[in-house]
């Protein structure tokens, strides 16, 4: 489908169309919806947990090419049926590209950019995959076929030029010289506006030509990225083609620029509150990408009249580069890509309110004409000054500048301008040749040699290197220093890394010492032969496929074998896959979207984290980071076991102190660890000054101490419904399972001034609560086995918890270098009016009890008591929907101070009447206790109670209930911990038959204890109901 929009008001509105491509590996894995849908040129989106509030907005154009498509023989995908709403690359250059066309011949400036998620499809609209060609060189195709349609009346020169940003340094895709450190520099001038100082500027006549710049400029950009340990996703990529025409009837010149932008993935890190880290985001990770929305947004308030003092063009080189596209002399089109996916939800509505605001941009393009005069007159100063500068380099220039000359003369006034263009020409078609020739030797050697193919996680970006393997021994690494040897780049490779050798049509692969290597996910350390297909992984994430010889090959497809593939594979060698992560054993296509995503982020953050470890290594930073899978079902107080996270454990080598990031923090400190890790590279290869060392407040690196949250145990509350009193050895697990330390607690039933209830108190009826006073005690007695103390002496813990609706945790004070430690906490809780509220969450509900570990250092957790509210007698109080009348609160921020002044004093009123009750309760309570020892001794104490006292019969269910209950507590310790119980990552076989067994062993225990619990409570109960009925004369 190809929609137009009405024509916008103001013909250089920023035009701005919507893609949305088919669903990826990852989304159908995921089972996705597709929450996007189109009408004419609007788009409507489809918040996937709110059905009710769709968003709509109208574009300039909108194109589906999420489905109704096929692909042909030559693999072009086209839409299924003529006239199908698919719409595929020709129907989106029709629109775009042939308008950027026109622009550019009649002399307008144009800007294409292409804005969008990583993955979303932007490189696809712009660039294209092998057939499917995007709208660069299409572009470029149509342009020269334009150039020769015209060549009558005017003739044309094109310059190409292509860079990268990345973190606001300016890389030269075509740069023929070495990168310069620290990138081009961007300069300004009156009439030029901003432009790259030293970019190459190729002369072009073809569109072949213009396609193997492009290539050429891929492959460096492929280059560029393994040498700087960068990610593409978040550079921008910028083509520019100039095109300078000359209409010698006329005698006027026009010129124009058309930059087509490929932007950096618009994805941010949502970092939540407590996530935020100390360390301001990665300087550069976005800023031209920020400022460039900045720019939009203010250049929008202009549109619509709002008064906007200042355009921040210069806070970043992308917008410097940029000025002219927005908001001045340029014809612009934004192209806003987007998945279709509900997981992509998010994302794809922040792209749809940016695109919103991009077309409300206005521009003021004018056609960039001038008399030809006034060019020759530059062209012959341009010209002088270079042959002056030839002549200085001696004899070449001297030839050089003959040769000119003989041309200035010879040719006639219409000729002179060209010379030096196609002088220039003359050079790049040589050097176009000779590539040229490199291209097609290289499509030699693909159809004799055994090769291998670099896999990039940006598809545009794979396979883009091959890597000969002839026959021979070949050393593979990072010096180039024999004939033999393959020189590669990147994080953790060796300067000789590893040998292939090729022998009678077989290829081995043999690491050297220390170095790694991957062969199919698995670390090998000796000589092993490759299949066809084999996917290599060497040093710390430089990927590879490995391409047999040609008889082995078939017609495979090899596109499988995507980025993904590797690290799924590597993960799984590790024992993470889908199937690990769940706990029943769904197949993955049934698998939890969350858990997907989680999965997939262990997959992202995997070859992140090897390349951090390799960092901190070369730059003795003394960490090791370690992914981890958190299981959040530890702080649910249902202890369901769902949810999970990913979570980089951090550990200094030297004293083993540990932080634990988030994926958040991690991700923002591994960009600061790449750019340092760039500078410092930058230096050693400079005068080897070294540099300060960084202050430990700036390094990526280093964080301060932070007391560590090491596992929690859950304390289930369901006893205190009935009153009776709980003695606990709880199991403090890890969040990976492991069991950190062993808890002995408490729950008791207790009067309001603290007295243990005792079993006469017992509830049958856990209703009977209800509006009434619930007083009990937490106590938590002693730690043993803490995992934590026993890595390290010079550790502390201390347990956090929160009851019910307490608004902050509070903490048990921190015990410091003991394995077994006293904790010896009692804390009172009260509720004034139990409510139903309450009442459930005790029959339902834990405790969850937390234990934190503290190193040196860091400081303590305090309970903080603010907003907390307290009885008279220094009671927590709980379920504050049922008490609000007897309840003080200490809430030092009360702006009604003389209010609190009287309540002040009230409350002091309170607590001397309350002391003076205390003391009269506990001589009536005294009182009562003798009469009924006594009482007891005589009759029976049931009939003593009235109506609130029970039964016997009731009692002794009461205390059967009691032995149930806390049967069924060593039932529920049983059943978490068979599922928790997990194969040990190494297990062979023999491991697995043992572990089944073993669970086999506590599945039968775990069936015995229930059996028993069960079957005495009915032995319990049939024999109460049998009592009370002799009792009740029913067979006496
Ligand atoms: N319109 C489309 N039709 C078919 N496949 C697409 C389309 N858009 C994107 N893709 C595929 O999605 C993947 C990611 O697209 P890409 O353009 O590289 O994303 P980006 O440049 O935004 O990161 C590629 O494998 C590409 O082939
Ligand atoms: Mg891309």
């Amino acid at each position: 489908m190809r929609a137009k929009g009405a024509e916008m008001p103001g013909k250089d509105c920023v035009k701005v169309a919507v893609r949305v491509r088919p669903f990826n590996k990852r989304e159908r894995d995921a089972g996705s919806r597709c929450i996007i849908s189109m009408a004419s040129s609007t788009i409507t989106i489809q918040d996937p947990r709110n059905s009710q509030s769709p968003r709509s907005f109208c574009f300039d154009y909108a194109y589906w090419s999420h489905s109704g498509f096929t692909r042909d023989c030559s693999g072009l995908y086209i839409p299924e049926e003529p006239g199908g709403r698919y719409a595929d690359q020709g129907s989106v250059f029709q629109d775009l590209g042939e308008g950027i066309l026109e622009n550019a011949l009649q002399g307008y400036n144009a800007t294409l950019l292409a804005y969008g998620q990583t993955g979303s499809g932007k490189s696809y609209s712009m660039v294209g995959y092998g057939p499917n060609k995007g709208l660069v060189p299409t572009l470029s195709d149509k342009l020269f076929q334009a150039i020769r349609a015209n060549q009558d009346s005017r003739q044309c020169q094109v310059f190409f030029s292509m860079l990268e940003i990345y973190n606001e340094q300016v890389v030269d895709l075509l740069s023929r010289g070495s990168r310069s450190p620290g990138g081009l520099r961007v300069r300004e001038e009156q009439q030029r506006g901003f432009y790259v100082e030293g970019l190459r500027r190729v002369p072009c006549d073809s569109a072949p030509q213009v396609e193997q710049l492009m290539e050429q400029g891929t492959r460096m950009r492929t280059t560029a990225t393994t040498h700087m340990n960068a990610n593409s996703s978040r550079s921008h990529m910028l083509i520019i083609l100039q095109l300078k025409q000359i209409f010698s009837e006329e005698s006027i010149t026009k010129q124009s620029n058309i930059n087509l932008v490929d932007l950096a993935g618009s994805e941010r890190q949502r970092v939540s509150g407590s996530e935020a880290d100390r360390l301001k985001e990665g300087t550069a990770i976005n800023l031209s990408l920020t400022t460039l929305g900045n720019v939009i947004s203010a250049l929008a308030d202009v549109a619509v009249g709002k008064k906007v003092v200042h355009i921040p063009y210069r806070d970043s080189v992308l917008t410097k580069l940029l000025q002219s596209a927005l908001g001045g002399n340029s014809r612009t089109v934004m192209i806003a890509a987007l998945s279709p996916a509900d997981i992509c939800y998010e994302e794809s509505i922040s792209t749809l309110r940016y695109a919103e605001r991009a077309k409300r941009i206005q521009n003021r393009a004018v056609v960039n004409e001038s008399p030809t005069e006034r060019l020759v007159k530059e062209l012959k100063a341009e010209n002088a000054r270079l042959l002056q500068r030839l002549s200085r380099l001696g004899q070449e220039g001297r030839r050089a500048e003959d040769e000119t000359s003989r041309r200035w003369k010879e040719g006639g006034q219409r000729m002179k301008p060209w010379t030096l263009w196609e002088q220039h020409l003359q050079e790049a078609l040589k050097d176009w040749e000779q590539q040229y020739a490199t291209i097609t030797q290289e499509r030699r050697m693909m159809q004799m040699h055994p090769y291998i193919l670099n896999i990039n996680e940006d598809t545009q970006l794979s396979g883009v290197v091959k890597l000969f393997i002839q026959e021979g021994e070949w050393d593979i690494g990072l010096s180039d220093s024999s004939p033999r040897s393959i020189s590669i780049r990147g994080l953790g490779i060796q300067d000789r890394h590893a040998v292939f050798s090729n022998v009678q049509r077989r290829v081995y692969l043999t690491p050297l010492a220390g170095s790694n290597v991957v062969v199919n996910g698995t670390p090998i350390s000796q000589k092993t032969e490759l299949q066809h297909l084999d996917r290599l992984i060497l040093g710390s994430n430089s990927t590879y496929l490995f391409i047999g010889y040609p008889s082995e090959r078939g017609g495979d497809d090899w596109s499988r074998y995507d980025y993904d593939y590797f690290q799924s594979e590597l993960a799984a060698a590790e024992g993470i896959n889908l199937h690990s992560l769940c706990d029943s054993s769904a197949v993955p296509s049934q698998t939890d979207p969350s858990l997907l995503a989680v999965f997939y982020d262990y997959i992202k953050l995997m070859p992140m984290v090897a390349e951090a470890n390799q960092m901190s290594q070369e730059l003795h930073k003394g960490v090791e980071f370690k992914l981890e899978i958190k299981n959040l079902a530890l702080s649910d107080s249902k202890g369901h076991d769902l949810e999970k996270e990913i979570a980089v454990r951090v550990t200094s080598l030297e004293n083993k102190q540990v932080w634990l990031w988030s994926k958040a923090k991690f991700v923002n400190r591994k960009f600061l660890m790449e750019e340092l890790y760039q500078q410092h590279h930058t230096e050693q290869k400079g005068e080897g000054a070294a540099r300060a060392p960084m202050p430990r407040d700036r390094d990526p690196f280093w964080d301060p101490l932070e007391p560590l949250l090491l596992g929690s145990a859950h304390l289930w509350l369901q006893s205190l419904a009935f009153r009776i009193a709980l003695e606990e050895q709880l199991e403090v697990l890890g969040s990976e399972g492991t069991e950190e330390a062993i808890l002995q607690a408490q729950l008791l039933p207790c009067s309001p001034t603290g007295l243990t209830l005792g079993e006469d108190d017992i509830l049958i009826d856990p209703s009977e609560l209800l509006g009434r006073r619930l007083d009990f005690q937490l106590v938590l007695d002693q730690c043993c086995g803490l995992r934590w103390v026993q890595q390290a002496r010079n550790r502390g813990v201390q347990i956090g918890f929160r009851m019910f609706d307490s608004a902050q945790p509070l903490y048990t004070p921190a015990v410091w270098h003991n394995v077994n430690p006293l904790l010896d906490q009692r804390v009172h809780f009260t509720s004034l009016h139990t409510s139903q509220g309450l009442l459930e969450h005790l029959q339902t509900s834990a405790l969850v009890l937390e234990l934190w570990g503290l190193q040196e250092g860091c400081r303590d957790m305090v309970s903080s008591l603010e907003g907390v509210r307290m009885t008279p007698e220094g009671c927590f109080i709980i379920d504050q929907a049922g008490a609000t009348e007897t309840a003080t609160t200490v809430d030092p921020g009360s702006e009604l101070s003389c209010s609190l002044k009287a309540l002040q004093q009230d409350v002091e009123e309170l607590r001397n009447t309350n002391a003076a009750l205390k003391t009269e309760n506990n001589t009536l309570r005294d009182q009562l206790n003798t009469t009924r020892t006594g009482a007891e001794w005589g009759r029976g104490r049931s009939e003593m109670r009235g109506s609130s006292l029970r039964p016997s019969c009731d009692a002794e269910f009461a205390r059967a209930l009691k032995v149930f209950y806390h049967s069924m507590t060593s039932v529920r310790v049983q059943l978490q911990r068979l599922r928790r119980h997990r194969p040990s990552e190494e297990s062979d076989l023999l491991g697995l038959r043992l572990f089944v067994d073993e669970q086999g062993g506590l599945l039968r225990d775990f069936s015995e204890l229930l059996e028993q619990s069960v079957s005495s409570l009915k032995q319990d109960v049939a024999a109460i109901v049998r009592r009370k009925r002799e009792r009740s004369g029913i067979w006496s």
